[in-house]
């Protein structure tokens, strides 16, 4: 997958033109380890290897706070068994009711395939989760994982094919993630107590280090300071390219990509899990 840059400029077609407070950035400039950092390394000024021992994993956060646009990374998964590992890219807001809008990657034992999990919190409310058998080795390349947000909605897109849609519904029942600027998360830990098969794979620490590789960290977003009353607006008005026209739902090319993914290859959906209680508001509306 070298060709982060064909993809980006096929999805995001007009984001050359406009773009009132964009911020761009690499790994090594606006990123930094907030956890275990003896366990992470930038092999490069825009790459980073992330490792986990028994001693634990290690996370890096962007020192940047970013509100609405596109954020991509490409993210190399450690080979064979990489069972009870967890490797992250989400974004999160900070405080109690937080926002949050999750990639997480399950390990798996060898020749299994792993898990692509998806999920968004929004004040503070999560168990939206999506889950996805990849259709390709993420293993053996870099893949390039996107997080799209504006205020008509967040896309997840996996090589900038679009796998899931969480849409502004404008409705008070359902909160979207509006408010809240986000920093940018990657991490690498051990949950062999959950990841894999339910927890009763574990992780092999013969084989450890595991090794994630991160490159290319894309961002096309709305600079935002934290507790700055003025962002949501500055960054949602229409000066910026994510908030065209053309932003405000997927192409009929991107929703019959999707449903193709989601229909081969989506194992896992909070809104067809009929063993809960009560199904949420947006299950039952019009999803893109
Ligand atoms: C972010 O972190 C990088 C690397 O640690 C540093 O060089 C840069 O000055 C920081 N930027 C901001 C805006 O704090
Ligand atoms: C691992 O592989 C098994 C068997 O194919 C599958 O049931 C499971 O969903 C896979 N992923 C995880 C994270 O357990």
């Amino acid at each position: 997958m070298g060709n982060l840059r064909a993809i980006l400029i096929a999805v995001f077609a007009s984001a050359i033109a406009l773009q009132i407070c964009s911020v761009r950035a690499t790994f090594s400039d606006s990123t930094s380890f907030y956890w275990g950092a003896e366990r992470g390394q930038y092999t490069g000024p825009d790459s980073v290897d992330l490792k986990l021992t028994k001693e634990g994993g290690t996370g890096l956060k962007s020192n940047i706070t970013y509100m609405y646009g596109s954020i991509t990374m490409g993210i190399k998964l450690p080979c064979g068994d990489s069972a009870g590992t967890v490797t992250t890219f989400y974004l999160s807001s900070r405080g109690d009711a937080h926002d949050e809008i999750d990639f997480e990657f399950l390990g798996n034992a060898s020749g299994q395939p792993y898990t692509i999990h998806t999920n968004i919190f929004t004040q503070g409310f999560g168990q939206r989760e999506q889950q996805f058998k990849p259709w390709f080795n993420p293993c053996d390349d870099y893949h390039y994982y996107t997080i799209f947000w504006n205020v008509f909605e967040v896309v997840w897109m996996v090589d900038g094919v679009p796998i899931r849609v969480f849409k502004n519904h404008h409705d008070p029942a359902i909160n979207f993630p509006d408010a809240q600027p986000m920093e940018t998360y990657s991490s690498f830990w051990n949950a062999d107590d959950w990841a894999t098969q339910g927890g009763r794979v574990k992780t092999n620490w013969k084989l450890a280090p595991f090794t994630a590789s991160l490159q290319t960290y894309n961002v096309d977003a709305c600079l935002c300071v934290l507790n700055d009353p003025e962002c949501a607006k500055r960054c949602s008005s229409s000066g910026n390219w994510w908030t065209q026209e053309s932003y405000t739902t997927l192409s009929q090319t991107q929703i019959d990509e999707m449903n193709t993914i989601r229909y081969n290859n989506m194992f896992y959906n909070y809104c067809t899990d009929y063993t809960k209680a009560e199904l949420p508001k947006e299950c039952s509306m019009e999803s893109y």
